[in-house]
C-alpha cells in the first residue's frame, strides 16, 4: 500500500484528550454547540466529543469544495445544512483539516449570519504552508507539512476515512 504512518493512533487520541481539556477549560459554565464538517470530521467529531466533559450538542453541517481530486475545485457550497438553529450559542466548528482555509473562511461567514454569541474552530490538522485566506483556528491538533493525507475520517476519492491512523498518500496511488 502506498501509505505511510504521519500520526500514530495513540499520538492523536493522546492529543484529543488534550484538547478536550483546554475546550473544557477555556469555555465558561453552558453547553457547547459543536458543528461537525461533513464528511471528513466526523472520526474526529466522534472522539473529540467524548473527550469534553462538559455538556454539548452535535450538528452536521455539509460543504463541498474539493471534488474527488487533490486540489480544490475553489467552489464552496453548503450540501447539507444545521437542523437547529445556534443563534445565541457557543459554537465550536469541528473540522478534519485547514488546507487553503477557503472552507473555513466561507463557513465563518455563514455561520455568524445565524448571531451565535460565539464561534471557533477546532481542526484535527493545519497545513499552514497552503494557506490562501487567513483563518484562526483556536484549537490545533497538529500542525503538518505540505502533503496529502487520508485516514481518521480523511479521504482520496471516498477511500481510506475508516484508517485509525493519519497516513501520507505517496504519489502515484489512486482512489481505485
Ligand atoms: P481548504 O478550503 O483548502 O482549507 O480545504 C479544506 C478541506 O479540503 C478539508 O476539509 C478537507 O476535506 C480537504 N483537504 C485538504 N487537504 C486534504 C488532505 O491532505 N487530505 C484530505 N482532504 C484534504
Ligand atoms: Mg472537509
Amino acid at each position: 500500500m502506498p501509505l505511510r504512518i504521519l500520526l500514530t493512533e495513540a499520538q492523536i487520541q493522546a492529543r484529543i484528550k488534550e484538547l478536550g481539556a483546554q475546550i473544557d477549560a477555556d469555555y465558561p459554565n453552558g453547553a457547547l454547540h459543536l458543528v461537525c464538517i461533513l464528511k471528513g470530521a466526523y472520526v474526529f467529531l466522534a472522539d473529540l466529543a467524548r473527550s469534553i466533559k462538559r455538556d454539548a450538542y452535535v450538528e452536521f453541517m455539509g460543504i463541498s469544495s474539493y471534488g474527488k481530486g487533490k486540489t480544490s475545485s475553489g467552489e464552496v457550497k453548503v450540501t447539507k445544512d444545521l437542523d437547529h438553529s445556534v443563534e445565541g450559542a457557543n459554537v465550536l466548528i469541528v473540522e478534519d483539516i485547514v488546507d487553503s482555509g477557503v472552507t473555513l473562511t466561507y463557513l465563518m461567514q455563514v455561520l455568524h449570519q445565524r448571531k451565535p454569541k460565539s464561534v471557533r474552530i477546532a481542526a484535527l490538522l493545519d497545513k499552514p504552508e497552503r494557506r490562501l485566506r487567513p483563518v484562526e483556528v483556536s484549537y490545533v491538533g497538529f500542525k503538518i507539512p505540505d502533503e496529502f493525507v487520508v485516514g481518521y475520517g480523511l479521504d482520496y476519492g471516498e477511500k481510506y476515512r475508516n484508517l485509525r491512523d493519519v497516513c501520507v498518500l505517496e504519489e502515484g496511488a489512486g482512489p481505485g
